[in-house]
């Protein structure tokens, strides 16, 4: 019996579940339909940021997932699409009951959130194996598809080991060995801390100084002095959204930038024309840059800034190919949300013509996709080179 609710099952689903000897031919589809006739819709459950640091990248999401389905007449495999959007608040104590929220009350057949690791932990935790889907947009612990990887629970976005393990050789090859690591202390930035550790130590670097800050906070001064008087060849961070555009300028203020260089993974996404001049110079490894010259993100970052006013990023992608993978999906079933496996398998071998390049899932159900390296000039991330090439995360702990 399921952990938290007992939806009702396909036909298929409930052959398969409960005798696997059993062979399962053709099965009518279940496609609910209202009374009055007309197809009933697709019900997609949300659970993003719209207010604190990362309400920037909640709200891009959502707009870039919505975007790609109305590309696609706003259907998910002929049937309408219901929205059902919940401010995660970062909250992670909440986060229980806004999934139960969604899943139980709105009976919702997808759930696409977070962005903020935790209550992605909290939410894989909640949903691994149950009668729903889950698609990640953002939140990047490793652990989300790793140990708690499920043939329900997929991401469109990264790991943190995937973002951060590549620039531990890369800052070696640049001459820099000493290191000061600066991030917000929770799941991800820790993460992020590790895993670049990971090859940036036993390649020879070393970390001078660990220094996680309180997250959200922005206080980073006393930080910042003493950096100053360990003088590293680099410092290394994770801060995002509007945190990380106060990070960049205070480092500019305290004197340091230009002097001690900085790195990182999503520092200056989405945020280097607000940092504006502190932005310039800084390098990172990720897995999408606007100035990726391919067709599909020419037109992506087009029709973005046309339906929004806003310049596009990698969360925005992130919330495109999670579009993407939901139109996928339904049209391998017809719009049958409830047959899961099928669905499933669908999902997983879905190709992804995003624009950071296409990207296929790895048996944890996760991108297998290109890590660049970019530096910020004249505001845009020019790609310098790419740190990894079809990288694939370890997955550690998934028995998938
Ligand atoms: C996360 O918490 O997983 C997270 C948040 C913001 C980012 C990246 C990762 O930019």
């Amino acid at each position: 019996m399921s952990k938290i609710f007992k939806k009702n099952m396909t036909r298929r689903e409930f052959v398969k579940t409960t005798s696997t000897a059993v062979a399962v031919t053709a099965v009518s589809s279940v496609i609910p339909t209202f009374a009055i006739g007309g197809v009933a819709p697709v019900k997609v459950g949300v659970l993003l940021p719209f207010t604190g640091t990362y309400a920037k990248l909640g709200s891009h999401i959502l707009d870039a997932m919505k975007m790609r389905i109305a590309q696609n007449g706003d259907k998910l495999g002929g049937r309408p699409v219901e929205y059902n959007v919940i401010d995660s608040e970062m909250n992670v104590p909440k986060s229980t009951q806004r999934v139960n929220k969604l899943v139980k009350k709105e009976n919702a057949d997808f759930i696409v959130g977070p962005v903020h690791s935790g209550i992605g932990i909290n939410m894989a935790r909640m949903l691994k194996g149950e009668n729903v889907t889950v698609i990640v947009p953002n939140a990047g612990a490793n652990t989300i598809t790793g140990e708690l990887c499920a043939p329900n629970i997929f991401r469109t976005s990264f790991t943190s080991w995937q973002t951060a393990y590549p620039a531990g050789p890369v800052m070696l090859k640049a001459g820099l060995k000493k290191v000061v690591l600066l991030y917000w202390n929770y799941a991800f930035g820790k993460e992020t801390a590790a895993a670049f550790q990971e090859s940036f130590v036993p390649g020879g670097g070393e970390i001078v100084a660990d220094m996680p800050t309180p997250f959200p906070k922005t206080e980073f001064q006393s930080f910042f002095t003493k950096v100053a008087a360990l003088n590293p060849d680099a410092v290394f961070t994770f801060y995002s959204g509007g945190g990380a555009i106060k990070f960049m300028k205070d480092y500019a203020a305290a004197g340091l930038q230009g002097k001690i260089p900085l790195w990182g993974t999503f520092l200056t996404e989405g945020t280097a024309k607000g940092a504006g001049a502190a932005a310039e110079g800084i390098k990172s490894t990720l897995h999408y840059s606007t100035e990726l010259d391919n067709p599909i993100n020419v037109k992506f970052k087009a029709d973005f800034k046309k339906t929004t006013g806003d310049d596009a990023d990698v969360f925005a992608v992130q919330g495109f190919d999670a579009g993407s993978l939901l139109i996928q999906g339904l049209d391998g079933v017809k719009g049958d949300a409830g047959a899961k496996i099928e669905l499933h398998n669908a999902m997983r071998n879905a190709k992804i013509e995003s624009p950071r390049g296409m990207f296929t899932f790895s048996k944890a159900n996760h991108p297998i996709q290109d890590i660049y390296l970019r530096e910020v000039q004249g505001g845009l991330h020019k790609v310098i080179g790419v740190a990894a090439k079809a990288l694939e995360d370890p997955a550690l702990g998934c028995k998938a």
